[in-house]
């Protein structure tokens, strides 16, 4: 988001949004959106509770996947090529805080064959100018952890229709939902979902929780067999948010493992 800059990124991602949703009233009568507001649904985090996730300057979050490098969204970043137009804020809740670790990108590795978030390959790397002294979040290897109840946080919008940023982080524990339901869902709406690329969450009996706006590259966790936090989607994108009916899109982190591994040692 070069030149674009913060607000930049996130009226690109509010846009993808509202063009969803025109596509989803051409196809389909589109619910309102849930009363509920408050991430969508969610609650502040505790100060250490996810040290691993940071703020990215352009109105995006990730994850820190080794000392040196941020796993991200594909559509948080423009290309591959050494860029020192990002900050990334990392280690508080608080985005404004003085005691907030403020390091500049380096390097970028965009997923090579991104088009846009809805046809997958949503992943990125960004190379820190410093090594960052904070607990790393593991990525899932393999799939035995894309299932069950998923733990989401973010800086972003809480609800559906506002760009707002959040001061805080806020997170919200969102459900597996299967790549049938959710593709289902979203090919009737015209979307390409890409089940061998995506992993869905959200409530899909009441809505009411979700990522939104701001939200992007993010992480989606959940605790592996041993209790560790595994690194499972990256947020990317939805039809509005918190629906019922559309739930949340993810990268799914397990099957890109291998290019992300090697791309992070390279950049390490
Ligand atoms: N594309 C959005 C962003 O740039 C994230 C959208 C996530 N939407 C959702 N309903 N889960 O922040």
């Amino acid at each position: 988001m070069r030149g674009a800059g913060w607000l930049g990124a996130l009226v690109a991602g509010a846009m993808v949004g509202s063009i969803a949703a025109a596509g989803a009233a051409a196809a389909a009568p589109v619910p309102p959106p849930t009363p509920h507001t408050e991430i969508v649904g969610g609650e502040l985090a505790d100060d250490g509770q996810f040290p691993w996730v940071v703020r990215l300057s352009v109105g995006c979050a990730g994850a820190l996947t080794a000392p040196r490098v941020v796993l991200t969204a594909a559509h948080c970043v423009e290309r591959t090529g050494f860029y020192s137009g990002l900050t990334i804020i990392a280690g508080s809740v608080d985005q404004h805080s003085p005691d907030a670790i403020r390091v500049k990108s380096r390097y970028v590795v965009r997923a090579p064959g991104f088009r846009d978030a809805t046809r997958g390959d949503d992943w990125a790397l960004i190379q820190l100018a410093q090594e960052i002294d904070l607990p790393l979040l593991p990525r899932a290897a393999d799939g035995s952890s894309d299932h069950g109840m998923f733990t989401i946080m973010g800086w972003g919008a809480t609800r559906e229709g506002s760009t707002t940023q959040q001061r805080y982080l806020r997170t919200a524990e969102v459900p597996f939902v299967s790549d049938r339901q959710c593709g289902r869902a979203y090919r009737d709406a015209g979307y390409p979902y890409v089940s061998s690329e995506m992993i869905c969450a959200g409530d899909t009996r009441r809505g009411g929780v979700d990522a939104c706006q701001g939200d992007s590259g993010g992480p989606m966790v959940r605790r592996d067999a041993a209790g560790e936090w595994v690194h499972v989607g990256i947020v990317s994108w939805g039809i509005g948010c918190a629906r019922r009916d559309y739930p949340g899109v993810y990268t799914q982190v397990s099957k890109f493992a291998e290019v992300i591994e090697r791309k992070t040692r390279e950049l390490s």
